[in-house]
């Protein structure tokens, strides 16, 4: 059983222009499987769940589809934090937040207070989030600190990470059939392993998850042994 499952969200916008759709539809179809998804989660019994939500390269995207991204946060925040919070799940959000629109700060902020003592599934959300701007950031924390060079091992390093509470990753599930990471938890999927499939994100479903899981049981994971 993969303890960490961190997931890569992708294909809303072909599956919104597979239904002749705006790209903001198939963002809103993608919120609509997250519920069903965390159940599954909790119940099969994951400890913690890493969603990448919006990237520090997302900013990239024509104004209009960034600013309904962050919108749809908004609403999602404040339609589903409670319902989460009744199902038991912990909510802690990776990144860059300075960056972000005020009210999404606050409503980050007010999820992470509401849900703090929660215990059935630990929910991360990458939000404003690079892998090497974490890692940047470390870098910067430690010397902050007045580290010496000779005390940063991996150990220390991974203790200035966004939650270095989390596990590393387990499995690494990427929907929409590309083979790449995109910058996603860079130091924590050293040994993680992958499952990709050609599903689009608003198609996944808890089923494809069970696949998911049951895969990743099935493969001998040597972390460079024999
Ligand atoms: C990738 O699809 C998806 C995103 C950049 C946004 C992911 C966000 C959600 C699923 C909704 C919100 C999630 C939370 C946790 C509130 P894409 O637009 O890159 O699709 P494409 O590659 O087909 O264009």
């Amino acid at each position: 059983m993969p303890r960490h499952v961190a997931v890569i969200m992708d294909g809303n916008g072909r599956w919104a222009k597979a239904h002749w759709l705006p790209r903001t539809a198939g963002h809103r179809a993608g919120v609509a499987v997250l519920t069903p998804l965390l159940e599954a989660a909790g119940e099969i019994g994951v400890e913690v769940l890493t969603l990448y939500a919006f990237s520090t390269e997302n900013w990239g995207r024509p104004e209009t589809e960034v600013d309904s991204l962050m919108s749809l946060f908004l609403e999602t925040a404040k339609g589903k934090v409670t319902e989460l919070n009744e199902r038991g799940a912990r909510l802690r959000f990776l990144g860059r937040r300075t960056h972000l629109p005020v009210a999404v700060q606050g409503a980050i902020e007010e999820a992470e207070k509401l849900t703090k003592d929660n215990s059935h599934l630990d929910v991360y959300v990458a939000l404003n989030y690079g892998g090497r701007a974490e890692i940047v950031d470390a870098a910067r924390r430690m010397m902050q600190d007045g580290l010496k060079p000779e005390e940063i091992d991996e150990t220390t390093f991974a203790s200035y990470l966004y939650a270095p509470e989390v596990p590393e990753v387990d499995l690494v599930i990427r929907t929409s059939g590309e083979f790449r990471i995109s910058n996603f938890l860079l130091w924590q999927i050293a040994y993680a392993e992958f499952y990709v499939t050609e599903t689009l994100w608003p198609d996944f479903s808890p089923e494809e998850f069970c696949r998911a899981i049951v895969s990743f049981a099935t493969r001998s994971r040597r972390r460079g042994g024999i």
